[in-house]
């Protein structure tokens, strides 16, 4: 059951699709305070969870620390951050009472979750204007879907954005991206896409290829994709200002971009310099950015990453100037103590200083409003520009689409990267313990970027992080270090030439639980708790997670880890793979145990009575025959397993042709209409 309260006059954010009429009065739980700004606290019994808030710092469980709303570009994420790229205002408390908290808001909102007082959990809106939902269900599950119901189906991307993509801040020219893909070759490494940096675009223009780099843009991209690799350019949201571009200089004519208290359009830096911000919180000028996107599509691309939408800001003319004042100032003074750390400061608060996002303004359809009270929709509505023009342009047809910056809502439109991370093995746990959160607010199509965006990866850190991976939907190796990290690169290539042969198999297996759970509003990870909640040690696994129906998986994420404690919440089949043919299983019971795992070893489970559906690997997803499957499975009675399978690019996919179901027992298996084997080593 879910109910609406009303406070204010909130602004749309279009992060629900259902009609919830409002509620006179006062949500249950929670107690409500009208100051300053709009608190709701909530009393914690001491062994209550808290999930949710999607792209976070920390752990699944939030409890024990200050998260806030507030999307921000944040490369060097360390433990006491409290804002990511991302705004996903929704919580589930369980306990004694479980129900979920949907704070729809486009302002700031801070959620300390027994951080100031260990047992009471304070959100601070700070806007007034706001809803709030509350979901109460009958088990977790059960909560988590209601709020998917309400907040619509999930992205769902085409069927090769889950082959394994490349990308690194670094290649620029045409022979660039063919020497990565020869690369790859030569190494029968499987590959499905590589990614164009800014350093594609003509002076860090949006919607313009830089002419001597990518002399025949066209041309490469059709090359690529003859070879089964899709090319996937970046769009940053500044527009730079510069005469005789075209999207700056019609923008200006068409009045498109976000304006100062004055009147005169916004300026600020970012990559390019001086840029403006496009309005698209208004509908007129979300449409007109879309159609900036056909200069790509109409080149043959079908896959975009949009960045620095949240949006990002290295600083204006306002900041500059109090910062320039304070080096005249101390120009010729011994710096001390105080003046010291005052121009460090200084300096290191140009960027995206909350001062510059009260500089400008929005015409959302005719009423004008300040950023700040809107800034968590800029990154969701420059992504849905995009994803709306997608619709326009390739009606019917699925293209890949990322977004740094995003909002609940932009989920229906979008995947995410979970930003800049850095190449150490707290950010690969992090990325583990961000999925589950993320599905509960979503974001289905999401990952990191493997082996660390920033500092230099190592060999261990990668091989690890790729066998996580294995299991998002978005398995991408990106960096901007001075390390390659191009999977050939490292000394034991073939571990990741088998690592990576593991993910294709697998594809028909993760291919099949994501477009499930986003058809039915399910989670594709879950944390252990979902799937057994009246287990009391299950709850407590931070480092487990459920993948679709059949598996669990318990990734190492530990330097120099070779095992690590697993717990079993029921008897499952330990699968320890080397490479797709090479693997030892075991049943083990209900319980804790000790696991070892090599470093050219993967580890899952299996549950009991399930199965997993395997493809043999190819080069690329295209090379790829799904028809005929081989199961490894943990099966001790006749059972059946839903395999979803369409033609992976059109929009028609909720489709009952598309349901194969496979009959198991243990000596055989039989799917009309896909030829499906036991897998025999
Ligand atoms: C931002 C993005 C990163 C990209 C870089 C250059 O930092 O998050 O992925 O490589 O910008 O475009």
């Amino acid at each position: 059951m879910i109910t609406r309260f009303q406070y204010g006059h909130p602004i749309r954010t279009d992060s629900i699709i259902k009609h919830i009429p409002i509620e006179e009065g006062y949500p249950k739980h929670l107690v409500y305070e009208d100051g300053e700004k709009i608190t709701f606290t909530y009393e914690m019994k001491p062994q209550d969870m808290v999930y949710g808030l999607g792209e976070n710092m920390r752990g699944i469980n939030k409890r024990g620390f200050t998260y806030i709303s507030r999307c921000v570009d944040n490369a060097i994420h360390t433990e006491d951050c409290h804002s990511l790229y991302a705004a996903h205002n929704f919580i589930i408390i369980y306990g004694i009472e479980t129900f979920g908290v949907f704070i729809d808001t486009a302002g700031i909102v801070s959620y300390d979750i027994g951080e100031t007082d260990i047992d009471q959990i304070i959100i601070t809106c700070d806007d007034k204007d706001l809803n709030i939902y509350m979901i109460e269900g009958k088990s977790l599950k059960d909560v988590a879907k209601q709020f998917r119901q309400l907040i619509g189906r999930s992205y769902i991307p085409p069927k090769w954005a889950f082959g394994y993509q490349q990308s690194r801040w670094k290649y620029k020219t045409e022979n660039d991206f063919r020497e990565i893909v020869r690369q790859y070759k030569e190494h029968a490494i499987p590959l499905d896409a590589v990614y164009l940096d800014i350093d594609y675009m003509d002076n860090y223009q949006s919607f313009t290829i830089h002419k001597d780099n990518l002399p025949h843009f066209e041309e490469l991209i059709q090359e690529m994709k003859n070879q089964g690799i899709h090319m996937v350019p970046i769009i940053d949201a500044g527009i730079k200002v510069q005469d005789g571009y075209h999207v700056y200089e019609n923008g200006v004519k068409e009045n498109r971009f976000c304006k100062d208290k004055d009147g005169h359009f916004f300026r600020c830096g970012v990559w390019p310099g001086y840029c403006h911000f496009v309005d698209v919180l208004n509908t007129q000028h979300r449409n007109w950015f879309g159609d900036q996107y056909k200069f790509l599509l109409d080149k043959g691309i079908d896959g975009i990453w949009n960045d620095m939408n949240e949006p990002s800001i290295f600083y204006t003319d306002e900041r500059l100037k109090e910062a320039y004042e304070l080096v005249d100032k101390l120009k010729n003074s011994e710096l001390n103590l105080n003046t010291y750390f005052q121009m460090c400061d200084e300096f290191s608060k140009l960027s995206n200083n909350p001062k510059d996002y009260k500089l400008f303004y929005h015409d959302i359809d005719g009423q004008k409003v300040r950023h700040d009270k809107v800034h968590n929709l800029y990154g969701y509505f420059l992504t849905r520009a995009a994803g709306e023009a997608f619709e326009r342009f390739r009606p019917h047809k699925r293209l890949l689409l990322l977004s740094r910056g995003s909002m609940i809502g932009m989920h229906r439109y979008s995947g995410i990267w979970t930003g800049d991370n850095l190449a150490w093995w707290s950010h690969l746990k992090l990325c583990i313990q961000q999925m589950p959160n993320l599905n509960l607010c979503g974001f289905l199509y999401a990952g990191g970027d493997l082996g660390g965006f920033g500092n230099n990866t190592n060999e261990e850190l990668m091989t690890r992080w790729v066998q996580f991976a294995i299991f998002t939907p978005l398995m991408r190796n990106h960096s901007q270090s001075e390390r390659a990290q191009e999977l050939y690169t490292f000394k034991n290539t073939n571990t990741f030439k088998n690592m990576i042969e593991i993910r294709y198999a697998f594809i028909p297996y993760l291919y099949s639980e994501f477009v499930k759970a986003a058809i039915h509003n399910d989670c594709y990870f879950r944390a252990l708790s979902f799937d057994y909640e009246n287990d009391p040690q299950a709850r407590l696994i931070e480092d487990q997670l459920m993948v679709g129906e059949s598996i669990m998986i318990a990734p190492i994420y530990e330097q120099n880890g070779r095992g690590r404690y697993v717990y079993l919440p029921e008897n499952m089949k330990l699968i320890k793979m080397r490479s797709f043919n090479d693997y030892d299983e075991i049943i083990l019971p209900k319980g804790h145990h000790y696991i070892q795992v090599n470093l050219n070893e993967m580890i899952f489970f299996i549950k009991e009575n399930h199965i997993v559906p395997l493809a043999k690997p190819a080069l690329t997803t295209k090379d790829m025959d799904f028809n005929h499957l081989e199961i490894i499975g943990y099966v001790k009675e006749n059972t059946q397993y839903i395999l979803y399978d369409d033609d992976g690019y059109t929009t028609n996919i909720d489709n009952k042709e598309y349901s194969y179901t496979i009959y198991v027992n243990q000596y055989s298996c039989y799917c009309q209409n896909k030829h499906i084997t036991y897998k025999k080593k």
